[in-house]
This record gives C-alpha cells, sequence and structure tokens, in this order.
C-alpha cells in the first residue's frame, strides 16, 4: 500500500452478485455485519451490486433486473444508508469494464487457470469424461479480473468476504502489482478481511444454507411462508419430554444467530428439559419475525416503488463516478492512452530528462485576507485552483499532499476546490508530481511490496 494515507479512512468495498433472493443466511452472515460496519465512523463503504458478475451465470434478462431489485431494497431495508456509503450498481460505472480490459492484460493466463470457479467446471467435466472446456465461458474464466477492476478501481484497502473468495482477492492483489511494477503505484494492493465470528447459518436440511443445495429460507418471504419452512425443518425423532441436544441442531444454530447471549442460554435450557420441537420451532419463528417483521415493512414499500430504489442507485453512481472518473483518466495516462495534444510524446523526468518543468503549486493571500492556492502545469496553465481558506495551514496541508501527486485530495476536499476544467491534463499533472516525488522511494516500495506477496502460493 505505497500511497495509502493515513489522514484519510479506510476503505471497504463489497460486491453482491444479482443472481438471487436474499435468504437468512445471506442477511446474518453478509448484511447485518456489513450494515453494522458501514456505521463505524472511521469506514469509507462502498457496496455495489455485482449486476455484470451476475451475467455469467444467469441468463435470463428477467431473473437479473428482478433480483437487482430485490437485493436493493434488501440492504436498504437492513439499514444501509446511501447518504452515507456508497452505495452503486456496477453496471452504472462504465470505467470498470475499462479498467478491466488494463488488467486483463496484466493477469497472467496461468494465474486465472487456477481460479476455483473456473477450476471446479474444468474438475467437473474431466469427471465426466467430456472436454475441459464444456459450458466453461470466457466470462467464467475472466470473473476475478472483473472482480479485481471492481475493487482496485476504488482503492479500497480492505475487502469482507467469505473463504471462498480469499482466492480472488489475492488475485486482485497480483494484477495491482503487477500494474504498478509497470506503470508506477497507482493502485492500492487490497486485503481479504475474514470477519471470523461471523456465522455460517446451516439450511433446512442443516447443510450449510445456499441456493445450490436448495435449502434456504428466503428473508422478506411473508410470515406464512417463514412459518411453514421452519415448520419443515428437519429434526430427530425425539419426542416431547425427551431431552434433545443442540450440538448439530440446524434449529438451534439459526436461534443462536438471532437470540441474544441470554435467549440462548435459555433455549439451550429447554432443549435439555425435553422442549417439544414444534414449540422450538414457534420460538424460533417468533424470534426472526421480531427482528425481520419491520424490516419487510420497508422492504415491501421499496419494492412497490422501483423508480425510487432506481434514483437512489443512479445517485450513487454520480458519487461513485466522481472517483472512478478521474481514477481511470489517471491509469489511462497512466498506461500511455493519451491525447496526442498533450506533452506526452516528451521523456517523463524518470526517463532521465530533467529539463522539463514540473507544473508547481502557489499558495497565496488575496485581499479579502483569505488564504489559496492554485495549481499550474509546467508552462504556467492553470489546472485547480482552491476556494478560500481561513487559516494558511489548511491551505497548506492540501498544497503540501498535491505536491506529493496526492490525487485523492481532489475528491476528499471536492468542496474546498473550483471544478477542473481539464480533468485529464489535471491527473497527467498530478501523476508527473507523484512521479518526481517518489522517484527512487517508489523502487524501494516495489521491491518490499513484492516481497511481501507470494509470487509462487497456490492459490
Ligand atoms: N464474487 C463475489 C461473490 O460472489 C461478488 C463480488 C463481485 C465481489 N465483485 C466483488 C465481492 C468485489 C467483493 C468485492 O460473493
Amino acid at each position: 500500500m505505497a500511497f495509502r494515507n493515513p489522514m484519510k479512512s479506510l476503505r471497504v468495498l463489497t460486491g453482491i452478485t444479482t443472481s438471487g433472493t436474499p435468504h437468512l443466511g445471506n442477511y446474518v452472515g453478509a448484511i447485518r455485519p456489513s450494515v453494522q460496519a458501514s456505521r463505524r465512523p472511521e469506514v469509507q463503504s462502498f457496496y455495489f451490486l455485482a449486476d455484470y458478475h451476475a451475467l455469467i451465470k444467469v441468463g435470463e434478462p428477467e431473473r437479473i433486473q428482478r433480483s437487482t431489485l430485490e437485493i436493493a431494497a434488501t440492504w436498504l431495508a437492513a439499514g444501509l444508508d446511501p447518504n452515507r456509503v456508497t452505495f452503486y450498481r456496477q453496471s452504472d460505472i462504465p470505467e470498470i469494464p475499462e479498467l478491466t480490459w488494463f488488467l486483463t492484460c496484466m493477469a497472467g493466463k496461468g494465474l486465472l487457470n487456477r481460479a476455483h470457479a473456473y477450476k471446479a467446471q474444468v474438475d467437473k467435466n474431466l469427471a465426466a469424461g467430456v472436454d475441459s472446456d464444456n459450458e466453461v465461458s470466457a466470462g467464467l474464466f475472466m470473473y476475478p479480473v472483473l472482480m479485481a477492476a471492481d475493487i482496485l478501481m476504488f482503492r479500497a484497502h480492505q475487502v469482507p468476504v467469505g473463504r471462498d473468495q480469499i482466492q480472488h482477492i489475492e488475485m486482485a492483489r497480483d494484477m495491482a502489482a503487477s500494474f504498478n511494477h509497470l506503470y508506477g503505484p497507482h493502485l492500492v494492493l487490497p486485503e481479504a478481511a475474514i470477519e471470523e465470528n461471523v456465522a455460517t447459518l446451516p439450511g433446512l436440511d442443516g447443510r450449510k444454507m445456499s441456493k445450490s443445495y436448495d435449502n434456504t429460507i428466503a428473508l422478506f418471504a411473508p410470515p406464512q411462508v417463514l412459518r411453514k419452512q421452519i415448520a419443515a425443518m428437519v429434526t430427530d425423532s425425539r419426542k416431547p419430554g425427551e431431552p434433545k441436544s443442540t450440538e448439530g441442531s440446524a434449529l438451534f444454530e439459526i436461534y443462536r444467530a438471532f437470540a441474544s447471549a441470554e435467549e440462548t442460554r435459555a433455549m439451550a435450557q429447554a432443549y435439555a428439559q425435553g422442549i417439544a420441537w414444534a414449540d422450538a420451532k414457534q420460538l424460533l419463528f417468533e424470534r426472526i419475525e421480531g427482528e425481520i417483521a419491520p424490516m419487510r415493512q420497508t422492504y415491501e414499500q421499496l419494492m412497490a416503488d422501483p423508480g425510487r430504489l432506481e434514483d437512489i442507485l443512479r445517485a450513487g453512481a454520480d458519487k461513485a463516478r466522481q472517483i472512478a472518473t478521474p481514477f481511470i483518466q489517471e491509469l489511462r495516462q497512466a498506461v500511455g492512452l493519451r491525447s496526442l495534444r498533450q506533452a506526452g510524446a516528451r521523456p517523463t523526468p524518470a526517463a532521465g530528462n530533467a529539463k522539463i518543468s514540473l507544473p508547481s503549486l502557489k499558495q497565496y493571500r488575496h485581499d479579502d485576507g483569505k488564504f489559496y492556492f492554485k495549481l499550474l502545469d509546467g508552462e504556467g496553465q492553470l489546472l485547480l485552483q482552491s476556494l478560500a481558506f481561513d487559516s494558511p495551514r489548511q491551505a497548506g496541508e492540501l498544497v503540501a499532499r498535491l505536491k506529493q501527486g496526492d490525487a485523492s485530495v481532489l475528491e476528499s476536499h471536492a468542496d474546498r476546490l473550483e471544478p477542473a476544467s481539464d480533468a485529464a491534463h489535471l491527473a497527467q499533472a498530478l501523476l508527473s508530481l507523484r512521479q518526481a516525488a517518489e522517484g527512487t522511494a517508489n523502487s524501494v516500495a516495489q521491491a518490499l511490496d513484492k516481497a511481501a506477496r507470494h509470487p509462487n502460493k497456490d492459490l
């Protein structure tokens, strides 16, 4: 993480594939803890609907749309506050597929060959005696690259994921490191954040609750359906009055995920005292319903008003693109997709030509007694103008960061700056400042980064 700014909050990013209807397992394992985490003051959270990813598995347009609606409504009903986090739809951010291509050019094919989801299909094919690439789309193969673009686009530091996704984060790190090695330190190397004490919920049949086992309990099904599904849960054949074991009881596990420690103890005692399964199921139903019912009401209101959800997602996309648009400009510059009008054909200072004049920052005081700064390119053209600051120190801090080429100032202090008239030119200027500032420090950081990675680890 060569240029993680300690002043800035921790960026956490999570994607949710829009291929199904949220169930209780998703709620307990992902939605509830994520919504809680999004309230931490030091965290800047990004939540998005991974609808491009959904296309890899789902070929039914109505299902994609329906699932997007349901998942958006679910997260909001569960308390995600779109004013506080950045909540958007992947396909509203055209910069993501563009970054996907840049990363495609970085990703080793051999690395992608080792991706679990792809490998699982290949293994299945081999076991069935059919061609190893049977039913393998290039989309499935490229899944980790698209996911890396999701993460790297927003310079996420942490990505909370289940264990099955750790490999994808490692791959994103790998692609980011390759990119940085070739083009300079633009991308933040993300880390997987594994929630150790988040419950995986068992499903109706006792196996892990999962769509692929068809054993899920829908999160916002009407109460009668919830009651029926709970009634259908597999238990053992012990009669009322016979002591029951909490060990391996799916019913108990689900109860625990919704109950306080005290309630859980009381339930364990009821098991020991031989509570009838029907009664235990009734308690479970009441406990879940108690938590879900208020959210269900919001959920239903949102589902009845898709236009409102659309507006919320659009606003989220605008917010996300305030980061993505300048950043992809920076990356386009970095890889050499540049305007021919720019002085880009000239060698960079890093290439040994020190005569090029760097962009410069000027801090000054105006007649109004306030403090300002501006950024000029090497030819003296204005690229960025600040608004007024009361103290020279405030202005000075930003100047210092900009001198290092820290482009994150543009979004973190957008309200202190006049809108840039030429974002691409500005990105180029900050890039050359950063390259100049980091100069040799760069190569050291990269060497350390490389040492910290595990290039040969079997993913
Ligand atoms: N692959 C993730 C899943 O199936 C969804 C996802 C897509 C994602 N892009 C992401 C998760 C980026 C975290 C970060 O659960």
